[in-house]
């Protein structure tokens, strides 16, 4: 019998994925490690089958090495007898307590078999909440900016846990970059807010990240021909003067312009 780890997404209960529907529906015991996942959770399952796990706010290791082994000896029997799931917000393998318990099941309870179902993470979600594109070639770091950090260096990042947007925002600035910051983002509980004024966030919030991209980031597309070559020659400029047509059908881009590449590829 398995236990399952599954991305329940960003917090809006249509954006869990078909697969991790069915596992929850499955599951004998949905067990939520915190008030947002269980709430996400009630949505697709009934509270009789919901097990709370306490874990304390603390960085004290030794506290939250016997909460883990303390959850892990819960989960464990029910994982032997049947299927269970443990939910996370997003995506059960990026920055998750999903890890923990993973690993501490791996050490102590070795017999259990565990999956995990994907979900979409507030990495990728951003993009579309806050209308970033990501295009292909660029790079894109993830960090923390939790307590007023403002790690540099890389062109763009998304900075997780910016608990203190002010003191965060000074740091990136004055390094030359613009920012975005984005909460609780597809997130039916409380209010979303996309702002790059981080006086509108200045009241701490966990659910809360950055875009940061470097102010001199020179990006030059293909599709930027389309608006200056001439006025109505988008097609002109992508097809050395043949129409983008097709016996009256647009063609797909991928022929127009030669772009190749799969669903993550294409030049620029
Ligand atoms: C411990 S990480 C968990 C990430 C999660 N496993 C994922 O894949 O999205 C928590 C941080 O992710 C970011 N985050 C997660 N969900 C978010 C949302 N819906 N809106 C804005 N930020 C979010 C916040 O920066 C928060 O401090």
């Amino acid at each position: 019998m398995t236990l399952y780890g599954v991305g329940l997404g960003p917090g809006e209960a249509d954006l869990v994925t078909v697969r991790g529907k069915a596992v929850l529906e499955d599951a004998d015991v949905v067990y939520s490690p915190g008030r947002l996942s269980r709430t996400v959770a009630l949505n697709h399952v009934d509270e009789s089958k919901i097990g709370d796990l306490d874990f304390p706010m603390t960085k004290d290791e030794e506290k939250l090495r016997a909460a883990w082994k303390e959850a892990a000896a819960e989960i464990a029997p029910n994982a032997r007898d049947g299927d269970v799931a443990f939910v996370t917000l997003g995506d059960p393998n990026v920055y998750s307590t999903f890890g923990h318990l993973r690993r501490t099941i791996d050490a102590f309870h070795p017999e259990v078999d565990l999956e995990i179902v994907p979900g979409v993470s507030a990495v990728t979600a951003f993009a579309t909440a806050m209308g970033v594109e990501i295009e292909a070639g660029a790079g894109l770091s993830l960090r923390e900016a939790a307590s007023g950090a403002s790690p540099t260096g890389p062109d763009r990042m998304i900075l997780f846990k910016v608990t203190d947007a002010p003191a965060t925002h000074e740091g990136l600035v004055e390094a030359g970059y613009d920012v975005t910051y984005g909460r609780r983002l597809f997130m039916e509980q409380g209010e979303s807010v996309v702002t790059d004024d981080p006086a509108d966030i200045d009241e701490r919030d966990y659910y809360t990240l950055a875009y940061a991209e470097k102010e001199d980031l020179e990006v030059e597309q293909a599709t930027a021909a389309f608006g200056t070559d001439d006025a109505d020659g988008s097609e002109d400029a992508a097809t050395d003067g043949e129409p983008v047509t097709d016996g009256g059908e647009v063609v797909d881009l991928e022929r127009a312009t030669g772009f190749e590449g799969g669903d993550c590829g294409g030049q620029r």
